[in-house]
């Protein structure tokens, strides 16, 4: 079974309250990993009808401060997916009084679905990717995944075919 990567399109919104904020009066990272964690995964799921877990988080980047009293946008989708473990990509954008948004972090989640009984990993559908934007995320998603299954350990470079040119 295939799933169309809008399928899996997941946007959250937020409002940056005192709680969520630094003593210099801007959103804390932690805070805003645990928001891009939950929709990453709402994204996940929506693609796997089923429960997923986080296995991994890349590239995450704060690039700007984004203040109290702002309001922020996550939005994110499921770029490609594996046998059970499936990449997600996410960015966030503040949102001024006017309309005007500004990118402030993006992201690359993976997760690994999971049976809901058994609690042990099972197959996933496979992504199709449709615009232009889509099709580049798909196929850079090969790269990222042996970069990080390297990166912890689990794959030997030698065996990352997309990288081979990097390591040898
Ligand atoms: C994620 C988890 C289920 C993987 O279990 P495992 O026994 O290593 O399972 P497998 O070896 O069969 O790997 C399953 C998939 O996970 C992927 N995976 C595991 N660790 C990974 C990592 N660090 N980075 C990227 N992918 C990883 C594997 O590549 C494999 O993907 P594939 O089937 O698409 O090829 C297990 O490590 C776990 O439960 N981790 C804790 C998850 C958690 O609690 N998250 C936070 C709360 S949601």
């Amino acid at each position: 079974m295939s799933k169309k990567v809008k399928d899996s399109h997941t946007v959250m919104t937020q409002l940056i309250l005192p709680n969520d904020t630094n003593h210099l009066g801007n959103l804390m990272g932690g805070v805003m990993m645990r928001w891009m964690d939950i929709v990453c995964a709402l994204s996940g799921m929506r693609h796997c009808n089923g429960p997923v877990v986080t296995a991994a988080v890349d590239h995450i980047s704060f690039n700007e401060p984004i203040a109290l009293g702002s309001m922020i946008t996550l939005e994110c989708f499921v770029t490609r997916a594996f046998k059970t473990s499936l990449e997600v990509y996410v960015e966030v954008f503040s949102e001024s009084f006017s309309g005007v948004k500004t990118k402030c972090n993006e992201a690359f989640f993976t997760f690994v679905a999971l049976d809901e009984e058994t609690k042990k990993p099972v197959k996933v559908p496979a992504v199709i990717p449709e615009s232009e934007r889509e099709l580049q995320l798909y196929e850079s998603a090969l790269r990222r995944r042996e970069l990080r299954l390297i990166m912890s350990g689990r794959i030997d470079p030698k065996d990352a075919d997309s990288l081979k040119m990097l390591f040898s």
